[in-house]
Protein backbone atom coordinates (compact mmCIF):
# COMPACT_ATOMS: atom_id res chain seq x y z
CA UNK A 1 0.00 0.00 0.00
CA UNK A 2 0.93 3.27 -0.95
CA UNK A 3 -0.07 6.88 0.15
CA UNK A 4 -0.59 9.45 -2.73
CA UNK A 5 -1.78 13.07 -3.55
CA UNK A 6 -4.42 12.16 -5.85
CA UNK A 7 -5.82 15.98 -6.66
CA UNK A 8 -4.98 19.40 -6.07
CA UNK A 9 -6.45 22.71 -5.91
CA UNK A 10 -6.09 25.95 -4.49
CA UNK A 11 -7.69 29.58 -4.72
CA UNK A 12 -6.36 33.39 -4.75
CA UNK A 13 -8.93 36.28 -4.14
CA UNK A 14 -9.10 38.76 -7.40
CA UNK A 15 -8.22 41.53 -5.10
CA UNK A 16 -4.43 42.86 -6.10
CA UNK A 17 -1.98 44.86 -3.75
CA UNK A 18 1.08 45.70 -5.60
CA UNK A 19 4.24 47.16 -4.82
CA UNK A 20 3.18 50.44 -5.77
CA UNK A 21 0.27 50.34 -3.66
CA UNK A 22 2.30 50.08 -0.89
CA UNK A 23 4.68 52.96 -1.86
CA UNK A 24 1.45 54.82 -1.09
CA UNK A 25 1.24 53.43 2.65
CA UNK A 26 4.73 53.13 3.84
CA UNK A 27 8.02 54.15 3.45
CA UNK A 28 9.20 51.97 0.89
CA UNK A 29 9.87 51.49 -2.95
CA UNK A 30 9.12 48.52 -5.58
CA UNK A 31 12.69 48.71 -6.18
CA UNK A 32 13.45 47.56 -3.02
CA UNK A 33 10.93 44.65 -2.08
CA UNK A 34 11.92 43.24 -5.64
CA UNK A 35 15.15 43.44 -4.64
CA UNK A 36 15.36 42.32 -0.82
CA UNK A 37 12.45 39.69 -1.25
CA UNK A 38 11.62 38.92 -5.09
CA UNK A 39 7.61 40.12 -4.12
CA UNK A 40 5.97 41.91 -6.93
CA UNK A 41 2.35 42.04 -5.65
CA UNK A 42 0.00 39.89 -3.19
CA UNK A 43 -3.66 39.04 -2.69
CA UNK A 44 -5.92 39.91 -0.16
CA UNK A 45 -9.63 38.96 0.84
CA UNK A 46 -12.46 40.28 2.28
CA UNK A 47 -14.27 36.62 2.53
CA UNK A 48 -12.22 35.54 4.91
CA UNK A 49 -10.39 32.11 5.25
CA UNK A 50 -13.31 29.77 5.28
CA UNK A 51 -14.38 31.06 2.03
CA UNK A 52 -10.70 30.51 0.60
CA UNK A 53 -10.40 27.28 2.14
CA UNK A 54 -13.56 25.65 0.44
CA UNK A 55 -13.14 27.01 -3.01
CA UNK A 56 -9.55 25.58 -2.80
CA UNK A 57 -11.15 21.72 -1.30
CA UNK A 58 -13.57 21.93 -3.93
CA UNK A 59 -11.38 22.41 -7.23
CA UNK A 60 -9.28 19.14 -5.24
CA UNK A 61 -11.82 16.86 -4.92
CA UNK A 62 -13.13 17.55 -8.31
CA UNK A 63 -9.62 16.93 -9.92
CA UNK A 64 -9.47 13.35 -7.61
CA UNK A 65 -12.46 12.73 -8.63
CA UNK A 66 -13.97 12.08 -5.22
CA UNK A 67 -17.45 12.67 -3.78
CA UNK A 68 -16.86 15.28 -0.45
CA UNK A 69 -18.91 12.14 1.67
CA UNK A 70 -15.70 9.65 0.56
CA UNK A 71 -13.40 11.70 2.59
CA UNK A 72 -12.63 10.58 6.21
CA UNK A 73 -10.24 13.06 7.59
CA UNK A 74 -10.17 17.04 7.15
CA UNK A 75 -7.10 18.80 8.25
CA UNK A 76 -6.81 22.76 7.61
CA UNK A 77 -3.26 23.80 8.77
CA UNK A 78 -4.22 27.83 9.71
CA UNK A 79 -3.60 29.95 11.95
CA UNK A 80 -5.94 32.93 10.71
CA UNK A 81 -9.30 30.79 10.89
CA UNK A 82 -12.69 33.20 11.32
CA UNK A 83 -13.30 31.90 14.50
CA UNK A 84 -11.83 30.31 16.95
CA UNK A 85 -14.33 28.17 17.00
CA UNK A 86 -16.12 26.15 15.05
CA UNK A 87 -12.51 24.77 13.54
CA UNK A 88 -12.34 26.21 9.71
CA UNK A 89 -12.23 22.26 8.99
CA UNK A 90 -15.65 22.05 10.28
CA UNK A 91 -16.82 24.98 8.58
CA UNK A 92 -15.25 23.13 5.01
CA UNK A 93 -16.64 19.83 5.96
CA UNK A 94 -20.37 21.72 6.10
CA UNK A 95 -19.72 23.92 2.80
CA UNK A 96 -18.52 20.85 0.65
CA UNK A 97 -20.95 18.43 2.28
CA UNK A 98 -18.24 15.63 3.69
CA UNK A 99 -20.60 14.86 6.58
CA UNK A 100 -18.74 11.83 7.88
CA UNK A 101 -15.14 13.52 7.76
CA UNK A 102 -13.24 13.99 11.27
CA UNK A 103 -12.42 17.46 11.23
CA UNK A 104 -9.56 19.56 13.21
CA UNK A 105 -7.51 22.95 12.90
CA UNK A 106 -3.62 22.03 12.90
CA UNK A 107 -1.60 25.34 14.03
CA UNK A 108 2.14 25.53 12.97
CA UNK A 109 1.69 29.04 11.15
CA UNK A 110 3.32 28.91 7.71
CA UNK A 111 4.45 25.06 8.50
CA UNK A 112 0.88 24.00 9.07
CA UNK A 113 0.18 22.63 5.57
CA UNK A 114 3.80 20.75 6.12
CA UNK A 115 2.57 18.89 9.44
CA UNK A 116 -1.05 18.78 8.55
CA UNK A 117 -0.49 16.53 5.15
CA UNK A 118 2.70 14.74 8.00
CA UNK A 119 -0.44 14.14 10.17
CA UNK A 120 -2.91 13.42 7.86
CA UNK A 121 -0.66 10.19 6.48
CA UNK A 122 0.18 9.19 9.86
CA UNK A 123 -4.02 8.34 9.96
CA UNK A 124 -3.95 6.91 6.98
CA UNK A 125 -1.16 4.61 7.90
CA UNK A 126 -2.79 3.28 10.69
CA UNK A 127 -5.56 1.71 8.19
CA UNK A 128 -8.36 3.77 9.99
CA UNK A 129 -8.87 6.21 7.18
CA UNK A 130 -8.39 6.03 3.73
CA UNK A 131 -9.20 9.59 2.26
CA UNK A 132 -8.01 12.92 3.45
CA UNK A 133 -8.18 16.82 2.55
CA UNK A 134 -5.05 18.63 3.48
CA UNK A 135 -5.83 22.35 3.47
CA UNK A 136 -3.41 25.15 4.02
CA UNK A 137 -5.35 28.57 4.14
CA UNK A 138 -4.61 31.97 6.01
CA UNK A 139 -5.48 35.36 5.86
CA UNK A 140 -2.18 37.01 6.73
CA UNK A 141 -3.73 40.56 6.14
CA UNK A 142 -5.65 40.88 8.91
CA UNK A 143 -2.97 40.44 11.48
CA UNK A 144 -0.48 42.65 9.43
CA UNK A 145 -0.13 46.10 10.85
CA UNK A 146 -0.24 47.71 7.69
CA UNK A 147 1.81 50.79 9.12
CA UNK A 148 4.77 48.29 9.58
CA UNK A 149 7.15 48.42 6.49
CA UNK A 150 9.11 45.35 7.54
CA UNK A 151 5.98 42.76 7.51
CA UNK A 152 3.49 44.70 5.15
CA UNK A 153 5.27 44.44 2.54
CA UNK A 154 5.96 40.53 2.66
CA UNK A 155 2.11 38.99 3.24
CA UNK A 156 -1.07 37.60 1.25
CA UNK A 157 -4.14 35.85 1.57
CA UNK A 158 -4.64 32.56 0.10
CA UNK A 159 -5.23 28.50 -0.22
CA UNK A 160 -4.40 25.40 -1.03
CA UNK A 161 -5.69 22.05 -0.67
CA UNK A 162 -4.88 18.37 -1.73
CA UNK A 163 -6.95 14.88 -1.55
CA UNK A 164 -4.77 12.28 -0.32
CA UNK A 165 -5.62 8.45 -0.71
CA UNK A 166 -4.04 5.18 1.06
CA UNK A 167 -4.20 2.84 -2.50
CA UNK A 168 -2.67 -0.25 -4.22
CA UNK A 169 0.71 2.15 -5.33
CA UNK A 170 4.04 3.01 -5.83
CA UNK A 171 3.15 6.52 -4.66
CA UNK A 172 4.53 7.49 -0.91
CA UNK A 173 4.50 10.52 1.08
CA UNK A 174 7.44 10.71 3.92
CA UNK A 175 9.87 10.07 5.44
CA UNK A 176 9.45 13.52 7.33
CA UNK A 177 10.74 15.89 10.04
CA UNK A 178 8.80 18.36 12.07
CA UNK A 179 10.82 20.44 14.35
CA UNK A 180 10.12 23.09 16.78
CA UNK A 181 12.13 25.70 19.15
CA UNK A 182 8.95 27.28 20.99
CA UNK A 183 11.78 29.47 23.21
CA UNK A 184 12.32 31.54 19.90
CA UNK A 185 8.78 32.31 19.57
CA UNK A 186 9.20 35.98 20.54
CA UNK A 187 10.49 36.49 17.12
CA UNK A 188 7.59 35.58 14.80
CA UNK A 189 4.20 36.39 16.85
CA UNK A 190 0.64 37.67 16.79
CA UNK A 191 -1.54 37.80 20.50
CA UNK A 192 -4.46 36.74 20.08
CA UNK A 193 -7.66 36.83 21.98
CA UNK A 194 -7.39 40.07 24.04
CA UNK A 195 -8.05 39.97 28.39
CA UNK A 196 -11.64 41.37 28.89
CA UNK A 197 -13.73 40.08 31.64
CA UNK A 198 -15.05 41.83 34.50
CA UNK A 199 -12.99 40.09 36.98
CA UNK A 200 -9.34 41.74 35.75
CA UNK A 201 -8.18 45.25 36.69
CA UNK A 202 -6.25 44.79 33.71
CA UNK A 203 -8.52 44.66 30.41
CA UNK A 204 -7.30 44.80 26.35
CA UNK A 205 -9.63 46.05 23.62
CA UNK A 206 -7.73 45.11 20.85
CA UNK A 207 -6.21 41.83 18.75
CA UNK A 208 -2.69 42.22 18.58
CA UNK A 209 -0.73 43.37 15.25
CA UNK A 210 2.08 40.70 13.97
CA UNK A 211 5.41 41.57 15.20
CA UNK A 212 8.35 39.94 13.39
CA UNK A 213 12.49 40.18 13.90
CA UNK A 214 12.98 40.39 9.83
CA UNK A 215 16.72 39.60 10.33
CA UNK A 216 16.54 36.48 12.82
CA UNK A 217 13.83 34.46 10.81
CA UNK A 218 15.88 34.99 7.53
CA UNK A 219 19.25 33.85 9.65
CA UNK A 220 16.76 30.69 10.73
CA UNK A 221 15.30 29.50 7.40
CA UNK A 222 18.61 29.69 5.88
CA UNK A 223 20.51 27.62 8.34
CA UNK A 224 17.69 25.00 9.74
CA UNK A 225 15.82 24.41 5.84
CA UNK A 226 18.67 22.95 4.34
CA UNK A 227 19.78 20.45 7.17
CA UNK A 228 16.28 19.55 7.70
CA UNK A 229 15.93 18.53 3.95
CA UNK A 230 19.70 16.92 4.00
CA UNK A 231 18.06 14.90 6.95
CA UNK A 232 15.33 14.20 5.10
CA UNK A 233 16.88 12.83 2.31
CA UNK A 234 19.53 10.58 4.34
CA UNK A 235 16.01 9.14 5.99
CA UNK A 236 14.35 8.34 2.67
CA UNK A 237 18.41 7.08 0.97
CA UNK A 238 17.63 9.68 -1.58
CA UNK A 239 20.33 11.83 -3.01
CA UNK A 240 19.57 15.30 -3.45
CA UNK A 241 20.57 14.75 -7.25
CA UNK A 242 17.55 12.74 -7.74
CA UNK A 243 14.91 15.41 -6.58
CA UNK A 244 13.18 16.78 -9.53
CA UNK A 245 11.49 19.83 -7.29
CA UNK A 246 12.13 21.40 -3.84
CA UNK A 247 8.74 22.68 -2.97
CA UNK A 248 9.12 25.06 -0.31
CA UNK A 249 7.65 27.86 1.45
CA UNK A 250 7.59 30.96 -0.16
CA UNK A 251 8.66 33.44 2.09
CA UNK A 252 11.48 35.30 0.56
CA UNK A 253 13.06 35.08 -2.97
CA UNK A 254 16.69 35.29 -1.31
CA UNK A 255 15.95 32.84 1.10
CA UNK A 256 14.90 30.34 -1.35
CA UNK A 257 18.26 30.82 -3.27
CA UNK A 258 20.45 30.37 -0.37
CA UNK A 259 19.22 27.02 0.89
CA UNK A 260 19.71 26.13 -3.30
CA UNK A 261 22.90 27.06 -2.87
CA UNK A 262 23.22 25.68 0.71
CA UNK A 263 22.14 22.56 -1.19
CA UNK A 264 24.46 22.49 -3.60
CA UNK A 265 20.89 22.07 -5.83
CA UNK A 266 19.89 24.18 -9.28
CA UNK A 267 18.37 27.06 -8.23
CA UNK A 268 15.89 26.21 -10.91
CA UNK A 269 14.38 22.95 -9.07
CA UNK A 270 13.58 25.55 -6.10
CA UNK A 271 9.89 26.90 -7.93
CA UNK A 272 8.51 30.30 -7.02
CA UNK A 273 5.40 32.18 -7.04
CA UNK A 274 6.13 34.34 -4.65
CA UNK A 275 6.20 37.79 -7.31
CA UNK A 276 2.42 36.91 -7.92
CA UNK A 277 1.16 36.33 -4.25
CA UNK A 278 3.74 36.91 -1.45
CA UNK A 279 4.23 34.75 1.46
CA UNK A 280 0.47 33.14 2.07
CA UNK A 281 1.80 31.10 5.22
CA UNK A 282 -0.04 27.87 5.54
CA UNK A 283 -1.54 28.10 1.77
CA UNK A 284 1.85 29.00 0.26
CA UNK A 285 2.99 25.10 -0.13
CA UNK A 286 -0.51 23.85 -1.65
CA UNK A 287 -0.83 26.61 -4.00
CA UNK A 288 2.76 25.78 -5.58
CA UNK A 289 2.07 22.22 -5.57
CA UNK A 290 -1.29 22.90 -7.21
CA UNK A 291 0.00 25.31 -10.09
CA UNK A 292 2.80 22.82 -10.83
CA UNK A 293 0.63 20.04 -10.95
CA UNK A 294 -2.04 21.39 -12.82
CA UNK A 295 1.12 22.74 -15.55
CA UNK A 296 1.81 18.95 -15.99
CA UNK A 297 5.34 19.44 -14.22
CA UNK A 298 4.55 16.32 -12.49
CA UNK A 299 5.51 12.58 -13.71
CA UNK A 300 4.63 9.58 -12.17
CA UNK A 301 7.80 8.67 -9.42
CA UNK A 302 9.08 12.03 -9.36
CA UNK A 303 10.71 12.09 -6.47
CA UNK A 304 9.55 15.47 -4.34
CA UNK A 305 11.02 17.02 -1.67
CA UNK A 306 8.45 19.80 0.24
CA UNK A 307 9.57 22.06 2.93
CA UNK A 308 7.94 24.77 5.58
CA UNK A 309 9.51 27.13 8.21
CA UNK A 310 8.03 30.06 10.19
CA UNK A 311 6.37 31.28 13.34
CA UNK A 312 6.59 28.88 16.12
CA UNK A 313 9.57 28.68 15.35
CA UNK A 314 8.31 25.42 13.09
CA UNK A 315 9.96 24.19 10.42
CA UNK A 316 10.27 20.97 8.82
CA UNK A 317 10.76 18.59 5.50
CA UNK A 318 8.99 15.69 3.97
CA UNK A 319 9.67 13.55 0.58
CA UNK A 320 7.20 12.45 -1.72
CA UNK A 321 7.09 10.61 -4.75
CA UNK A 322 4.32 11.43 -7.13
O1 LIG B 1 7.08 32.79 6.91
C1 LIG B 1 8.21 33.33 7.53
C2 LIG B 1 7.94 34.78 7.63
N1 LIG B 1 9.02 35.67 7.70
C3 LIG B 1 10.06 35.74 6.86
O2 LIG B 1 10.31 34.95 6.01
C4 LIG B 1 10.94 36.95 7.04
C5 LIG B 1 12.39 36.70 6.74
N2 LIG B 1 13.09 37.96 6.66
C6 LIG B 1 13.07 38.71 5.54
O3 LIG B 1 12.50 38.33 4.55
C7 LIG B 1 13.88 39.99 5.56
O4 LIG B 1 14.57 40.09 6.78
C8 LIG B 1 13.01 41.26 5.31
C9 LIG B 1 12.53 41.28 3.89
C10 LIG B 1 11.86 41.30 6.30
C11 LIG B 1 13.87 42.51 5.54
O5 LIG B 1 14.98 42.48 4.65
P1 LIG B 1 16.46 42.72 5.20
O6 LIG B 1 17.34 42.70 4.04
O7 LIG B 1 16.71 41.75 6.32
O8 LIG B 1 16.33 44.21 5.74
P2 LIG B 1 16.75 44.76 7.17
O9 LIG B 1 15.71 44.44 8.17
O10 LIG B 1 18.17 44.37 7.45
O11 LIG B 1 16.72 46.30 6.91
C12 LIG B 1 17.67 46.95 6.02
C13 LIG B 1 17.22 48.37 5.83
C14 LIG B 1 16.90 49.08 7.16
O12 LIG B 1 17.27 50.43 7.01
P3 LIG B 1 18.65 50.99 7.64
O13 LIG B 1 18.55 50.72 9.10
O14 LIG B 1 19.72 50.19 6.96
O15 LIG B 1 18.64 52.42 7.25
C15 LIG B 1 15.39 48.99 7.22
O16 LIG B 1 14.82 50.01 7.99
O17 LIG B 1 16.03 48.41 5.06
C16 LIG B 1 15.02 49.15 5.76
N3 LIG B 1 13.72 48.58 5.41
C17 LIG B 1 13.02 48.97 4.35
N4 LIG B 1 13.27 49.89 3.39
C18 LIG B 1 12.37 50.03 2.43
C19 LIG B 1 13.04 47.60 6.06
N5 LIG B 1 11.89 47.36 5.42
C20 LIG B 1 11.86 48.20 4.36
C21 LIG B 1 10.93 48.42 3.32
N6 LIG B 1 11.22 49.35 2.38
N7 LIG B 1 9.78 47.74 3.24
Amino acid sequence: MGIRIIGTGSYVPDQILTNRDLERMVETSDAWIRERTGIGSRRITEAGTTDMAVKAAKRAAEQAGIFPEELDLIIVGTSTGDCLFPGTACEVQAAIGAGSAACFDLSAACSGFLFSLNTACVYLESGEYETALVIGADTLSKTVDWSDRGTCILFGDGAGAAVVRREESAGCIGPFIMKADGSRGECLKCSAVPLRNPFLDKQEDAFGYMAMNGQEVFRFAVKTVPEVMEAVLEKAGVPAEEIQYFILHQANERILSSVAKRMRQPVSKFPMNLERYGNTSGASIPILLDELNRQGKFNRGDKIVLAGFGAGLTWGATFLRW
